[in-house]
């Protein structure tokens, strides 16, 4: 089994040390450096607190970027962020996992759209599946994003894949490769985040545009934590998938709390979702139908 984690919590730990007796896990402090790597724009990625939190800067020059080192099939990945304060809008932060495949990617997408002072953040949620994506999910948050940090996090496992804000599930799109539907099981993903301009479509469909007045715009990131099945023992480690939490039965579908909450943020916070865009979608794709 290779596990990987890069900040764990310590009970998980000394319960997989102890349960499997073959644990390559180290409850290592979490620096940015040692799991992931700049991929664009050196000089607009600060780190922080000794490279336990960075900053992300967008200014008129240039937005930045980060990637995981490795890339992981299956697992859970998380990380506290704090978005731009005040006047975001045309901003664009995302944080995703990308099989880097040209044809036939998976993905899985957060999406943070700036917005004018005042007004909600809105998170787009994606899901790219063999290749085929255009299933955007929009919900306003509850909270501003660039007050505290807040935890966004990816679970990812054989049953479904579960987008999360603070533990809420924002977004669960369901393994139903039975009845058809494609899954992204077969490539694994790396973690990859990136702040950039998007004015031409981020903020009221590319009305709002960006205020270079209040540029530089800083974006927070720390926590970084990511536990999966990793090269070099991959295949041996999804084919043992009870050895992996994220594997195990209660991670296999939302419990009933989880459930309620998830109710909760479609009825009340979700202010756009493909599956019911007639306009774009006459008829439902299937995995509308197939139920969430
Ligand atoms: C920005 O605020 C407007 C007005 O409150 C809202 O309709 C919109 O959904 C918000 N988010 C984006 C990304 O435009």
């Amino acid at each position: 089994m290779e596990y990987t984690s890069i900040s764990v919590n310590l009970i998980l730990f000394f319960f997989l040390a102890g349960a499997l007796n073959l644990c390559s896990v180290s409850a290592r402090p979490a620096t940015f450096l040692q799991d992931f790597r700049i991929t664009w724009s050196d000089n607009h990625i600060k780190q922080l607190d000794g490279g336990r939190a960075i900053q992300l800067i967008l200014d008129q020059s240039s937005g930045c970027g980060f990637a995981s080192r490795k890339q992981y099939l299956f697992g859970h990945v998380s990380m506290k962020i704090k978005l731009i304060p005040g006047d975001s809008a045309g901003t664009v932060a995302a944080f995703y996992m990308n099989s880097d495949t040209d044809t036939v990617r998976d993905e899985l997408d957060f999406e943070f759209l700036g917005n004018r002072s005042g007004h909600p953040y809105t998170v787009q949620t994606n899901v790219y599946a063999h290749g085929k994506g255009d299933r955007e999910q929009r919900v306003n948050l509850w909270f501003d994003p660039a007050a505290e940090f807040h935890t966004y996090s990816i679970l990812w496992n054989h049953y479904h894949v579960v987008f999360f804000v603070d533990n809420v599930p924002i977004r669960v799109y369901k393994n139903n490769e039975a009845r058809g539907i494609p899954f992204p099981k077969a490539q694994p993903m790396g973690v990859y985040s990136t702040l950039w301009e998007a004015d031409d479509w981020a903020t009221r469909g590319g009305l709002e545009k960006i205020d270079w007045n209040k540029a530089p715009f800083f974006a927070y990131y720390k926590d970084f934590d990511i536990e999966g099945c990793d090269m070099p023992d991959m295949r041996r480690c999804i084919m043992n998938p009870n050895n992996n939490w994220w594997e195990r039965p209660a991670y296999r579908q939302l419990n009933p709390q989880q459930a309620r909450l998830y109710k909760w943020v479609r009825t009340n916070h979700m202010i756009y979702d493909y599956c019911t865009d007639k306009s774009r979608y006459p008829v439902p794709p299937r995995e509308c139908l197939a139920g969430y």
